[in-house]
């Protein structure tokens, strides 16, 4: 039995397991996929001691960062975005790689097919706002960045290439068409950083928090006419990704899109 799992601290709270085990199920894989919690301070051990054990992991909060420490190959990507969620074995080589940035990139293509020119306004300037923009400089969109702390707005701005803004009450709305919360701003609560008369019926919005999946920030969207995108589908295009990786296998977007929503 082949075995795989998601390594994080917390992990009680990971959608991966039931994700690719209905995966497993669908194609009759002979293969478990587990959620185990390992500390900070254990995973060098753990990637020693217990890898061995595993064809392929899910890494999350807080070893995105560190785990390409213990790799012996990194993708272009992981290394430009500074984090690794996906690990994989390619013959005695640990190799490791970066699926949200492709999660993010098919999520806002449900709605806005083809990404490039399109004026983005991204919210938030942490882990998860770096594989977003990663992936939409790829797709060659027009991107601004804001961030609580300016600081780091500007460093990141600087870094990738695209401008920054200081002030969100002093933006146009008509100079955007894609507007995307990468903070946790709406996480178990009811706030938007932007004010509600902000949205026009053009604009598509997408939300990278995803408790709730219906946010104040979706929602102040959709009132005034304009499209969202929720949390959920980052995770679940990212997730199919993953399987691609491991099992050469393109899993129907459905199919993990249930399994995200069981329990
Ligand atoms: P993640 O990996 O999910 O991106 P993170 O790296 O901790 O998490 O980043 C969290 C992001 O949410 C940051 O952009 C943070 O802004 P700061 O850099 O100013 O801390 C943003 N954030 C969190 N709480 C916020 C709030 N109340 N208002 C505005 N931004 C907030």
């Amino acid at each position: 039995m082949k075995k795989f799992a998601v390594i994080g601290y917390p992990i009680k709270h990971s959608k991966s397991p039931q994700i690719h085990n209905a995966g497993f199920q669908e194609f009759n894989i002979e293969a478990e996929f587990e959620a185990i919690e390992v500390k900070p301070e254990n995973l060098e051990k753990w990637m020693q001691e217990e890898f061995p054990n595993y064809e392929g992991l899910a890494v999350t909060i807080p070893h995105k960062e560190t785990i390409g420490n213990f790799l012996d190959k990194k993708s272009e990507a992981s290394k430009i975005i500074g984090a690794v969620n996906t690990v994989y074995r390619i013959e005695e080589n640990i190799c490791g790689t970066n699926t949200d940035c492709i999660g993010a990139l098919k999520a806002l293509q449900t709605e806005v097919p083809n990404l490039k020119d399109k004026k983005v306004l991204v919210l938030g300037a942490g882990g998860a706002s770096r594989a977003l923009l990663f992936a939409l400089k790829t797709a060659e969109s027009k991107i601004s960045l804001w961030n609580r702390t300016e600081k780091k707005a500007i460093e990141l701005a600087e870094e990738f290439q695209i401008a920054s803004v200081e002030n969100l009450k002093a933006l146009n709305p008509d100079d955007f068409d894609i507007i995307i919360n990468s903070t946790s701003v709406g996480l178990g609560e009811w706030k938007s950083l932007l004010d509600e008369d902000f949205w026009q019926p053009h604009h598509v919005a997408f939300d990278m928090v995803y408790k709730p999946l219906e946010t104040k920030f979706l929602n102040d969207a959709e009132n005034a006419g304009g499209k969202s995108i929720t949390g959920d589908k980052m995770l679940v295009f990212q997730a199919l990704e993953q399987f691609k990786i491991w099992h050469d296998i393109e899993v129907e977007p459905e199919i993990f899109e249930s399994a995200f929503f069981l329990d």
